[in-house]
């Protein structure tokens, strides 16, 4: 038996806040009080004087080791664990993504040997990337004897992993009879593929295409159908990276109860005008949906403030220029779509949420762990800091700062779309499982 006991801390849950000594057995919380003194010579002691002690991040969308016709993006799930850990994540929720025609469950298991090497506690997340009818058996059968909760569509990507509005409507009916989740990646396929194709036509064919074939009336016009389907079928839905301030309009317009909403950090920080450039550098910048304007990114923040969206999560899916990313050098149609977050994001809605007065500790804890926990249904074990809980924790320093550079990354990848970012607040010590795996000076 080992124990684990950190003093003097504040501990702050999604909606809670307050000092308190935390005593970890093995991989579970076993005691939170204000004060605890163990006579016990074995017993290891972490003074949190003057930290905040958090539930380990849960990042309920990565995709690790992603197989592209660019190659596996540049994380496999060693690499990219690593640093979910550095930065405070103890558990990321990846994706399967079954081929055409392929079952689900088999594509479930290859998934999990690949994700074998994570160092952290995963779960998945599994793509309906193709349908016909006999699906519905197997969804039916990952949710009874496989544990999973939700199930990714895509709109986007039409011709390879995108589905129709049709094809979803069935999907939802389905899930919805085992209230279960559907996560839909909102772009509409036929709209990006058309302006695709007309961009190319005129040979308009560099980076800042990319971004202007997806405008935000392409994400807001699925969001609204997507909306329309929920209502239909009754379906818990999920709606992953969401980007614009006009697709937030038409989520508040629909007033779904059951909708949850996640953006991401990059939707936050970061905005269209490095699109403003022939240097193909830029390509690093190239995600799905692309980077929106100044407004959208404040739009975001007031949403998160105000509790009207759900989760922060990474997307991680970083691909390196040179070797992957260049693969669309004279076509951004070929450029393969991802970016790298998996290390910053806590620190990140820390640095510029937080610190900047935009919301609280405890929102900031509930959209880095606890609301995925609940939505993703691993709030028994994960998510906050509780007696019984997984001893998955992050002890952090509001006053230790770095400056993100590709010098200093764990992520596998030759660029950094947060170069130069200034943080302030990192993890100090993250304990993974009543183990203590990172520890910064
Ligand atoms: O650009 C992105 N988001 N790449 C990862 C795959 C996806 O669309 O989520
Ligand atoms: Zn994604």
């Amino acid at each position: 038996m080992s124990l684990l006991l950190i003093k003097n801390g504040t501990v702050v849950n999604a909606n809670d806040k307050f000092e308190a000594d935390v005593l970890l057995e093995d991989d579970k919380i076993i005691r939170i009080e204000k004060s605890i003194v163990l006579s016990e010579v074995s017993v290891k002691v972490i003074d949190a004087m003057g930290k905040y002690i958090i539930p380990g991040g849960i990042d309920p969308h990565v995709h690790l080791d992603l197989p592209t016709p660019a190659g596996n993006s540049s994380d496999d799930f060693y690499s990219g664990s690593r640093a979910a850990l550095a930065g405070g994540t103890t558990t990321i929720i990846d994706f399967v993504t079954p081929s055409h025609g392929e079952s689900l469950i088999k594509a479930l298991h290859k998934r999990k040997e690949v994700a074998a090497t994570s160092c952290i506690d995963y779960a998945l997340h599994v793509g309906i990337c193709w349908w016909d009818a006999s699906l519905a058996a197997e969804i039916e059968y990952c949710i009874k004897h496989k544990g999973i909760t939700s199930f990714k569509t895509y709109l986007a990507y039409k011709g390879s992993i995108g589905i129709t509005y049709d094809e979803l409507y069935d999907v939802m009916k389905v899930v919805a009879r085992f209230n279960a989740t559907v996560t839909v990646h909102c772009e509409d396929g036929d709209k990006v593929a058309a302006n695709q194709q007309q961009f190319f036509r005129e040979g308009k064919t560099s980076v800042r295409f990319h971004a202007l074939s997806r405008p935000a009336e392409v994400e807001a016009d699925a969001v609204e159908k997507v909306l329309q389907m929920a209502a239909a079928t009754e379906c818990k839905v999920y709606l992953v990276h969401i980007s614009a301030a006009k697709s937030m309009d038409i989520i508040h317009r629909y007033n779904n109860k059951k909708l949850r909403v996640e953006t991401c950090p990059h939707y936050l920080v970061l905005n269209e005008k490095v699109y403003d450039s022939d240097n193909f550098e830029t390509a690093k910048y190239v995600m799905s949906p692309p980077l929106r304007s100044e407004k959208d990114n404040e739009v975001l923040w007031q949403q998160l403030a105000a509790n009207h969206i759900d989760t922060v999560a990474t997307d991680h899916c970083p691909f390196n220029l040179i070797g992957q990313k260049d693969a669309g050098r004279h076509n951004f149609i070929r450029i393969p779509n991802g970016a790298g977050s998996i290390e910053y994001r806590t620190s990140l809605l820390f640095t510029y949420g937080v610190l900047s007065g935009k919301i609280s500790l405890c929102q900031w804890v509930a959209l880095t762990s606890g609301n995925a926990a609940g939505i993703f249904g691993i709030s028994n074990t994960k998510g906050s800091i509780e007696v019984g809980k997984d001893a998955d924790i992050v002890i952090w320093n509001p006053d230790k700062e770095k400056v993100i550079s590709i010098e200093n990354q764990f992520q596998h990848c030759d660029s950094n779309i947060y170069e130069g970012f200034q943080l302030k607040g990192l993890p100090e010590t993250v304990i993974f499982k009543g183990k203590i795996d990172f520890v910064y000076d």
